[in-house]
């Protein structure tokens, strides 16, 4: 019997619903397809984006939403995708297999699928090809409501009121695709282009440096030197991470669902290295910013795998398994315990892409197993993380070590959530729960449980999704439960 101490008397912090975000970028069918399908598609939409796409987002109360990339942002001139949609320029997506984009996705199209779905819009602009005037034009065409010549050409393109838009990133991996700048480089440009960023009425911004990829600790470091500060005024809002669990750059490439007890294992390390990351780089932001007032946005993490056989690898279409939805409960617990740090997170990507949570095919929608982790932990979104310890045990094989359990305890409007997995690839865990100031008069309980290879299939779509878990009971301190090897459970408790 596993025990599991949960203090409510002892509230940490509050849990930004924005850690549980995702990123949509211009590749393969991502977008296209994915999301939109235009007006005339035979698949149900409203203004030509995806009814069931939009309706299963909605359903886990999505927060906010990365646009339009990744490498692509700093590719991508927005005034190409503004107008008549016949007039719209047409360009080659060089980053992501040379096709054609025909720009019928654009600013008013990504604004209206934020509005359907009813996230924040976190939009990432362009740095590396693009200029100073180019990047302001966008804030003023998005967020001006005065007599502007962009809030004008918004007006003649349809929108005359102006849109609330909060999050603004200045690049994309700038050391890299988005520009190949040394940090110094990257923290000058982004003292000028954040500068022209301006708040229109009473829009507010919050401007995100272009951040490290991985432990390039030497990025973080330049750009909060150069760039947090000018003089005592703050110019950064925040500074991103990018973070991807990847087995392309594990001793084979690998499918996701191609994979044995060893790649099981190694997975988990991979993801848990997170932790060490955001501590990391938050030790060095730390620095620079000794009051905390920039927070750390990890705006592209998930499990990347070789592409799926028949399909195109710069599309990098993968499938998801359970595995996938248990390294994603472990990333969302890491983040939620560095809540007071780490603001926002996106999980690359949304739909047909990356550790995707919805894959499509012509008509049809499947849910990955990792859009049910993202389901079992939506209540924690802008809930307190309470105080909580686990006894755990060290699992894995003689390379990897690893926690057999992973869990995030919260408080909302007098609800506590419990969300714990076990990753053991055989072994239940009966879990003896301690409640401290808090007392439980009614248990409900859901259960995510699979082999670690199942996923879903067009074909077979229902094969892996949440059921009631049973058997949770009230004991004299707490609660009870079993937790089958390979799942993740949600316990809500109402009380006082
Ligand atoms: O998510 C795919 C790519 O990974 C993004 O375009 C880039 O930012 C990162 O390297």
């Amino acid at each position: 019997m596993a025990k599991l101490v949960i203090n409510a008397w002892n509230k940490k912090f509050k849990i930004n619903k924005d850690l549980y975000g995702q990123f949509s970028e211009h590749i393969g069918r991502g977008i296209y397809e994915g999301i939109y399908v235009g007006e005339d598609s035979t698949v149900e939409n409203v203004n030509g984006l995806r009814c069931d796409v939009v309706r299963a987002l909605r359903d886990i109360q999505v927060p906010v939403l990365r646009w339009p990339g990744g490498c692509f942002a700093d590719y991508y001139h927005w005034k190409d995708g503004i107008g008549p949609k016949e007039g719209r320029k047409k360009i080659v997506n060089a980053n992501w297999g040379s096709t054609v984009e025909d720009n019928s996705f654009g600013t008013h199209e990504f604004m209206e699928l934020c509005e359907q779905v009813g996230c924040e819009p976190y939009i990432c602009g362009n740095v590396g090809s693009g200029t100073v005037e180019e990047m302001s034009d966008w804030v003023e065409y998005l967020t001006c409501g005065g007599s502007s010549p962009m809030s004008e050409l918004r007006a003649k393109n349809g929108h005359p009121q102006p849109w609330k838009v909060k999050y603004w990133g200045v690049g994309n991996e700038n050391g890299g695709c988005g520009g190949n700048m040394t940090p110094e480089q990257y923290g000058q440009a982004f003292r000028r282009y954040r500068t022209f960023c301006r708040n229109y009425g009473d829009n507010r911004l919050y401007c995100i440096a272009g951040g490290a990829d991985v432990a390039d600790y030497n990025w973080t470091e330049g750009v909060m030197k150069t760039a947090a500060f000018c003089g005592e005024r703050r110019l950064m809002d925040g500074i991103s991470l990018h973070y991807y669990t990847q087995s392309n750059t594990w001793d084979h490439k690998k499918r996701a669902t191609e994979f044995d007890v060893s790649d099981y294992y190694r997975g988990f390390v991979r993801a848990r290295r997170m932790e060490e990351l955001i501590e990391k780089h938050c030790e060095i932001m730390s620095q620079y910013d000794p009051r905390h007032e920039i927070g750390l946005v990890v705006d592209e993490w998930g499990a990347w795998y070789e592409v799926e056989p028949g399909t195109h690898p710069a599309f990098l279409y993968q499938q998801g398994t359970m595995r996938d939805a248990l390294l994603a409960a472990v990333q969302l617990d890491i983040f939620n315990r560095h809540a007071n740090r780490v603001v926002m997170a996106n999980l690359a990507q949304m739909v047909n892409v990356i550790h995707s949570i919805i894959l499509t095919e012509g008509n049809r929608m499947l849910l990955t197993p990792t859009y049910h982790t993202f389901a079992l932990y939506k209540e924690h979104q802008d809930a307190q993380l309470l105080d909580s310890w686990l006894e755990t045990e060290e699992i894995g094989d003689e390379e990897s070590r690893i926690p057999n359990m992973s869990h995030t305890a919260s408080m909302k409007n007098g609800v506590l959530t419990l969300t714990i997995s076990n990753l053991s690839l055989e072994q239940s865990e009966q879990i003896a729960c301690y409640l401290l100031g808090f007392y439980g008069t009614a248990i409900k309980g859901r259960l995510l449980q699979a082999d670690c290879a199942a996923h879903n299939t067009f074909e077979a779509a229902q094969q892996v999704k949440p059921r009631e878990l049973q058997g949770a009971a009230f004991t004299d301190s707490g609660l009870k439960f079993m937790l089958p090897p390979c799942s993740i459970a949600q316990i809500t408790v109402s009380g006082s």
